[in-house]
């Protein structure tokens, strides 16, 4: 199971110091062994979270990166090896508020190939709005984001999927245990072999119900995930 937390343009130095608690708790925790724990920090964090987790089972991911992997004059722009140089073994791509703020399906599978190509492994999120939602169109959404995103790529064993409803993210609502595992079981039939998170409102209380449903293989965590003590809850209720 992954437990990936996405802290999204939150934290700074001194929020790293959150990560002892974590730590310290993976060192005792009987399933350890079975978990991957990610963290993506902004950009800023990831050289000293990296610095930080040495010898932890945390490992680091950024929240997003340039389509080029090559250096270039790009003002303001980050591309994958810079990322991998400073200690990013993930990168979430796709993610809805970058699809919100423009990235094209186009752009994300550029993305994609310059991050592999980087040698990072990515999470690519898709997921459908509350409008295509209520028409009924969710499984057309994520065929055209998993063909769009995925075109051209062969090798996906360095690639998850996060499934993210945009209408779950930052809401307190979930779907419906039978509605995610069947979209979940969607998805794993159109990319076989791949693993399939699940993102959007995960929480201490309702990782209870998210747990049963059997074909997720993990977490996004956003907001939850900038508390340890909420953080570490996800985990070992997932195991309870
Ligand atoms: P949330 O965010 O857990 O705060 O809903 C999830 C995400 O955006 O990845």
């Amino acid at each position: 199971m992954y437990f990936i937390a996405n802290w999204k343009m939150f934290g700074g130095l001194s929020t790293l110091n959150s990560l002892k608690k974590v730590i310290k708790f993976l060192k005792i925790f009987k399933k350890s062994k079975k978990i991957k724990i990610i963290y993506c920090p902004p950009s800023t964090l990831i050289c000293p979270m990296s610095k930080k987790v040495i010898n932890s089972k945390i490992q680091v991911g950024a929240q997003n990166c340039h389509e080029s992997f090559t250096y270039g004059a790009s003002t303001g722009s980050i591309n994958p090896t810079m990322l991998k140089n400073v200690g990013a073994k993930y990168v979430i791509l796709g993610h809805s508020e970058n699809r919100d703020s423009g990235e094209t399906d186009k752009l994300i599978n550029a993305k994609i190939r310059a991050a592999t190509q980087a040698g990072l492994k990515v999470i690519f999120c898709i997921g459908e709005t509350l409008g295509q939602k209520r028409k009924k169109i969710t499984k057309k959404i994520l065929s055209k984001q998993i063909n769009f995103g995925l075109q051209k790529i062969k090798k996906r064993k360095n690639i998850v999927i996060a499934y993210e409803p945009v209408w779950s993210i930052g809401t307190g609502l979930i779907p419906k245990a039978d509605d995610l595992f069947n979209t979940i079981n969607f998805i794993k039939k159109k990319v076989i072999n791949i693993k399939v998170l699940y993102g959007g409102s995960v929480n201490p209380k309702n990782i209870n119900e998210l747990k049963l449903i059997k074909n997720i293989d993990g977490f996004l965590i956003g907001g939850a995930s900038q508390d340890p003590k909420k953080f570490i809850d996800i985990i070992k209720k997932t195991y309870n």
